[in-house]
Order: structure tokens, then C-alpha cells, then sequence
């Protein structure tokens, strides 16, 4: 059984008939083609998957196409305004946070929501907010110097 799926993305209008049980991540990348967010284990660990919907940051790979129809998304690929990178891109690459970038969409998209709710977080909400997001390679030393960074650009 097909249903149909409508939802605000990145200021356009996607529509499409789903399964009941395909997921929102696979929604995005096979639907809407934006192949920025990733799917690093399916199993709501590793925050490659993160979006917001509503304003909120979500693991795509936790809900389900059809659960989030009639909401509004942004995704890694709407964060940017035309060819200026949001501060949160911009200070993960000024600061090396970093190396493959597998886990990066994710990682800047939840950075993006906790910088919405705590303008200025300690590095211990930092580390506390990003424990959802998985880093392979960085270490982590340079996402945490990533987020300061944003967050007093965003702050003035
Ligand atoms: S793919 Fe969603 S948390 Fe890993
Ligand atoms: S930069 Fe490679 S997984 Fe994080």
C-alpha cells in the first residue's frame, strides 16, 4: 500500500507515495535525492541521519516517511544561504572538525539546534548534546573547538 507524503524541504515542496514503513532518512536521500544526510547504522546511533523538522533536530532514521508528513525539514543541503555557509559549517572548517566528513552533516545539524536552544554552552553540554553523534575519526578536540567557535560567531 502506497501513501502519500508531503513535506516542506529546504523551502520546497516534496511530494511522493511511500510505504507505511519506509523511513524519513530514506525518504530524503531516495526521494528528494539530497544525499548530504547519511545513514551510518540505521539503528538511531550514530546521528549521521540528523535533520531538523520543525525547528528540531531528529535522527531521520528514527521516524518514519509518513510520520512527518506536513512538516517542514531542513537538511544539511538547506542550511547554507546560497553560496555563504551557515557559521556552524563555517567554523567546522576553520577549525578542522573534521577529516572524512562522513559523520559531518549530522554533526552541524545538531550543532545548529543546540546553538537555537544555548547560544553559549559549556564544553560539557557541548559533549553532552553531540553524545548522539558519532565521530570515527576527529577525536573529537576540533568539533568541540568547532562549536565554541560558532557559537561566539553567532553570538556577535
Ligand atoms: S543512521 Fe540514524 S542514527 Fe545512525
Ligand atoms: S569526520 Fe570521519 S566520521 Fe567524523
Amino acid at each position: 500500500m502506497a501513501i502519500s507524503v508531503s513535506l516542506a524541504v529546504n523551502g520546497k515542496q516534496v511530494e511522493g507515495e511511500v510505504s507505511p514503513n519506509t523511513l524519513l532518512v530514506e525518504y530524503l536521500r531516495e526521494h528528494a535525492r539530497l544525499t548530504g544526510t547519511h545513514i551510518g547504522c540505521d539503528t538511531s546511533q550514530c546521528g549521521a541521519c540528523v535533520v531538523h523538522v520543525n525547528g528540531q533536530s531528529i535522527k531521520s532514521c528514527t521516524m518514519l516517511a509518513v510520520q512527518a508528513n506536513g512538516t517542514v525539514i531542513t537538511t544539511i543541503e538547506g542550511l547554507a544561504d546560497g553560496d555563504t555557509l551557515h557559521a556552524v559549517q563555517a567554523a567546522f572548517k576553520e577549525c578542522h572538525g573534521l577529516q572524512c566528513g562522513f559523520c559531518t552533516a549530522g554533526m552541524v545539524m545538531s550543532t545548529a539546534d543546540l546553538l537555537n536552544k544555548n547560544p553559549n554552552p559549556s564544553d560539557e553540554e557541548i559533549r553532552n548534546w553531540l553524545e548522539g553523534n558519532i565521530c570515527r575519526c576527529t577525536g573529537y578536540q576540533n568539533i568541540v573547538k568547532a562549536v565554541r567557535h560558532a557559537a561566539a560567531q553567532l553570538r556577535g
